[in-house]
């Protein structure tokens, strides 16, 4: 069975983690063995790192390469592995957030970015990328229901999540295996569309493969 490399985003209060075990649910109920894991994190160090990035402040840049050295340990010690080992590997955040936080929302270079990702990732992109989309008063309004007290990102402006989604669409219209998903819905409604993407790309995979 072939492994795949799946990664979810979109901005803060969008509903990524409810997706992402629905993604992780339907490729084990079709027999492939999965792995998730998240950025900034997945390792040890990763995780160390983590701490720093959503809490204390630093520039725009450094931030982008923080974010790549935490990517980088991720990589090569537990993404390349895991899908070498024949897994689906599911991981809650990727470059794509890096281009629309740091890049379209913070300004930082996109050229800046595709260097470090190209040093870091080498060959390794998404098979698919699922974004999921909502206005930023529903984001609001999720992440309000949570009544967690709000990391650094989290406390940013309604301009910067205006920015990180119009970021998130730049980089959907630009690349097919961006998936743009409305999820404004109701769960079961946003769950099906999921389904169906996951379905068509198994589907298209496995004719690939014969
Ligand atoms: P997230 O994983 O969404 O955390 P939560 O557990 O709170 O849902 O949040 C991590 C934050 O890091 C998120 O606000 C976006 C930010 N981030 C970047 O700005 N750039 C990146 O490259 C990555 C991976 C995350």
């Amino acid at each position: 069975m072939k492994n795949y490399f799946i990664t979810v985003e979109g901005v803060d209060g969008a509903g990524k983690s409810t997706y992402l075990k629905t993604i992780e649910d339907h490729f084990k109920n079709n027999g492939y063995k999965v792995f998730s894991t998240r950025e900034p994190g997945g390792t040890k160090l990763g995780d160390s790192l983590r701490e720093i990035l959503l809490n204390d402040s630093m520039t725009a840049e450094t931030e982008t390469m923080l974010m790549f050295t935490a990517r980088k340990e991720h990589v090569d010690t537990v993404i390349l592995p895991k899908l070498a080992d024949g897994y689906v590997v599911i991981c809650d955040r990727f470059n794509e957030s890096t281009y629309a936080y740091q890049g379209y929302a913070k300004n930082v270079s996109l050229d800046y970015i595709d260097g470090l990702k190209s040093l870091v990732c080498k060959d390794l992109s998404p098979d698919i990328t699922f974004v999921f989309d909502v206005p930023l008063n529903v984001s609001k309004q999720r992440l309000k229901k949570t009544g967690k007290t709000p990391d650094k990102f989290e406390s940013e402006s309604d301009d910067f999540f205006i920015k990180v989604r119009e970021g998130y669409h730049k980089i959907a219209d630009k690349n097919k295996n961006v998936k743009l998903v409305n999820a404004e819905g109701t769960i079961d409604e946003v769950n099906s569309v999921v389904i169906d993407i996951c379905d068509k790309f198994i589907k298209k995979s496995v004719l690939k493969i014969k």
